[in-house]
Formats: C-alpha cells, sequence, structure tokens
C-alpha cells in the first residue's frame, strides 16, 4: 500500500484526503460487456461500494461520500429503479456492513418520494451507527445539487434570517452535509468528466481524478493512484 511505502505521506494528515466523494459510473457498461442485465451491474457496483468504504476506514479516511441514486435516475426503467432500492434494502438490513467496522452511516438527499420501509431503515441504521467513530460514509440518495440548494435557501428563508446577513457558512450549514468539511477529493470512474450535479456547493475547492475503469473493477488500487495524485497536487485555494 502506497501509505506504508512513504512514511511522511501516511503521517501528514494534511495530505491524506479528509473527505473522498464518489461518482460511482460505469455499471451498466460493465454489464453490458458481459451480456448481462444493467441490475447486474448495479449488485457488482454495491459490492464495490462496500469494498472501498471498508478499505477507506482502514487506511484512515474520514468521510466518504457516494452517489447512490440522484433526482434525474428516476428516469430510468422502473425494472432497474427498483433493482437499486432493492440493493439498499439489503445494505441497510445488514448492519454488519457497519456495525463490525465502526462506520458511521449518513444518507442526503431528499427522501420525500422513498419507501416508507427504506426511510424506516435509514433512520435506524443512522441511529444505530451515531456513534461510531470511524469512517462516516454519506450515501446520496434522490440526491442532486441543485434541488440541495433549494432545500438549502428554503430554510435560510423560513429561519428568518436578515437577507443580507447570510454567509457562506450559513449556506454550508444548511446543505445536507452540515458540520462535515467539504470533499477534499471527487472521483469519477467510467470515463465521463463531469460533475452530473453533484455536490456542486461543495466541491468549489476539491481537487478531481478520473478513470477509464468502470466502478464494479474499481479497485483499492485505483484508490491508492487517486489518493496519490492528490497528494502531488498543490492546492492554493484562490492563493499563490
Ligand atoms: C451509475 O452507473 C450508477 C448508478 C446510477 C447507481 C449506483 C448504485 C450502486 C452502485 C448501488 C448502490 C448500492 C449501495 C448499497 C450504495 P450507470 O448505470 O449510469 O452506468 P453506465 O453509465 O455504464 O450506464
Amino acid at each position: 500500500m502506497w501509505f506504508r511505502k512513504k512514511e511522511t505521506v501516511h503521517t501528514d494528515e494534511k495530505i491524506l484526503p479528509q473527505h473522498i466523494a464518489i461518482i460511482m459510473d460505469g455499471n451498466g457498461r460493465w454489464a453490458k460487456k458481459r451480456s448481462l442485465p444493467r441490475s447486474a451491474g448495479h449488485v457488482a457496483g454495491a459490492k464495490t461500494f462496500k469494498d472501498i468504504a471498508r478499505y477507506c476506514n482502514k487506511i484512515g479516511i474520514r468521510y466518504l461520500t457516494v452517489y447512490a441514486f440522484s433526482t434525474e435516475n428516476w428516469k430510468r426503467p422502473k425494472e432497474e429503479v427498483d433493482g437499486i432500492m432493492n440493493l439498499l434494502r439489503d445494505y441497510l438490513k445488514d448492519a454488519t456492513n457497519f456495525k463490525s467496522e465502526n462506520i458511521k452511516l449518513n444518507f442526503i438527499g431528499d427522501f420525500s418520494p422513498l419507501s416508507e420501509d427504506i426511510i424506516r431503515l435509514i433512520e435506524k441504521d443512522e441511529a444505530e451507527s451515531a456513534d461510531a467513530t470511524g469512517l462516516q460514509v454519506n450515501i446520496a440518495l434522490n440526491y442532486g445539487g441543485r434541488d440541495e440548494l433549494v432545500h438549502a435557501v428554503r430554510k435560510l428563508m423560513q429561519s428568518g434570517k436578515d437577507a443580507d446577513a447570510i454567509t457562506e457558512e450559513d449556506i454550508s450549514e444548511a446543505v445536507y452535509t452540515a458540520g462535515q468539511p467539504d470533499p477534499d477529493l471527487i472521483i469519477r470512474p467510467g470515463g465521463e468528466y463531469r460533475l452530473s450535479n453533484f455536490l456542486i456547493w461543495q466541491a468549489a475547492y476539491a481537487e478531481y481524478w478520473f478513470t477509464d475503469v468502470l466502478w464494479p473493477d474499481f479497485s483499492a488500487k485505483d484508490l491508492d493512484r487517486a489518493i496519490e495524485t492528490f497528494a502531488g497536487r498543490n492546492r492554493r485555494y484562490g492563493g499563490v
């Protein structure tokens, strides 16, 4: 593992990203290449997600945010949407995914159109893992960055705050990731080079890393490569 070889990188917390966000793309193409239904790609993608979350926890990443289902994904065939929801159900029901690993689960997005049973499972898992001190996993579900900002604006207006007094910090506290650091590193596998409405407020100073590897094939080695590239970047935040 790269961080063992490079002691300085391992010990320097400024270089290891605190918060990694991933757009889990390429499940459909992975399945197509194998003449399998798209749902098989999502099954494989869910397994990759579990492996990568475990690995992030092991190497000391503090936050991992994954794009599981966007506000636009409802446009997909019902069968595919149901398949992704069933994968989430299975994941939520299997508490061993987080209990034995000391992983804290958190869901971000607008849950209003989700089935009642999924909402209940989310609440249960979030409560059961609330005291975990390891990695915090944010699963973005019916999430859209613009939708998140609409909710944040409504929240701020409803709070009665004077419009002229609203600050960037107020907006950061009104979005779903309130209280968390912004992502340092955003990874997109699957060969596309766009943000697709993911964390648009939080991504302002993130570093980006893209790969053609399809998400079901994404491995700890790919994550190491992304982190290594990140460690070599010079983040200036608008300074010199
Ligand atoms: C994008 O690939 C992937 C999705 C829209 C769904 C991602 C969902 C999972 C990985 C499963 C989630 C489960 C858990 C437990 C978090 P795509 O289908 O757009 O791929 P394509 O571009 O090749 O068609």
